[in-house]
């Protein structure tokens, strides 16, 4: 089953938006697989997001990921890492369409409250990176049936 990273960033944690962020995934149908409150290494920050290395906005990125604790959490589910990223919006949440999470409670690209893996590799490296294979719960539900087709 397709697995996504997804960060509820600092500011998300220090909103109060954890269970807020949970309970749009768990209706959307996905499954949570794990979950870790916790600080952001400087080492972490970067390795996570190496890609922006060089950038204008990497110095601001890595100071604001590290800047207070996030909630790390893994789901999955069929397509999971591109039905996670419409539930979460664009990233500039002026351009995120209404209902995801960026559009109803972000208005600035430097706090855009959520990260989620984009695209299936990078799920699978971001997960390998975050959680050890034994923080991951391999599990079913019994509603399972009525929400993934096969
Ligand atoms: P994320 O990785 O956090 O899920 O977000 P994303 O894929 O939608 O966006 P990405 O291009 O990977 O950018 C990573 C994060 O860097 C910050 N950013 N700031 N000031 C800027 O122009 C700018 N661009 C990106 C955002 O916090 C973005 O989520
Ligand atoms: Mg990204």
């Amino acid at each position: 089953m397709e697995r996504s990273l997804v960060l509820v960033k600092p500011d998300g944690v220090q909103r109060g938006l954890i269970g807020e962020v949970i309970a749009r995934f768990e209706r959307r149908g996905l499954r949570l697989v794990g979950a870790k409150f916790m600080q952001v290494s400087l080492d972490l920050a970067k390795a996570h997001y190496t890609e922006h290395e060089g950038k204008p906005f990497y110095d601001g990125l890595i100071a604001y990921i590290t800047s207070a604790p996030v909630m790390a959490m893994v789901w999955e589910g069929p397509n999971a890492v591109a039905a996670i990223r419409q539930t979460v919006g664009s990233t500039r949440p002026m351009e995120a369409a209404p209902g995801t999470i960026r559009h109803d409670f972000a208005l600035e690209v430097g706090r855009n409250l959520i990260h989620a893996s984009d695209k299936p590799e990078t799920g699978v490296r971001e997960v390998a990176l975050w959680f050890k294979p034994e923080e991951l719960v391999d599990w079913k539900r019994e509603v399972d049936r009525w929400v993934f087709e096969k």
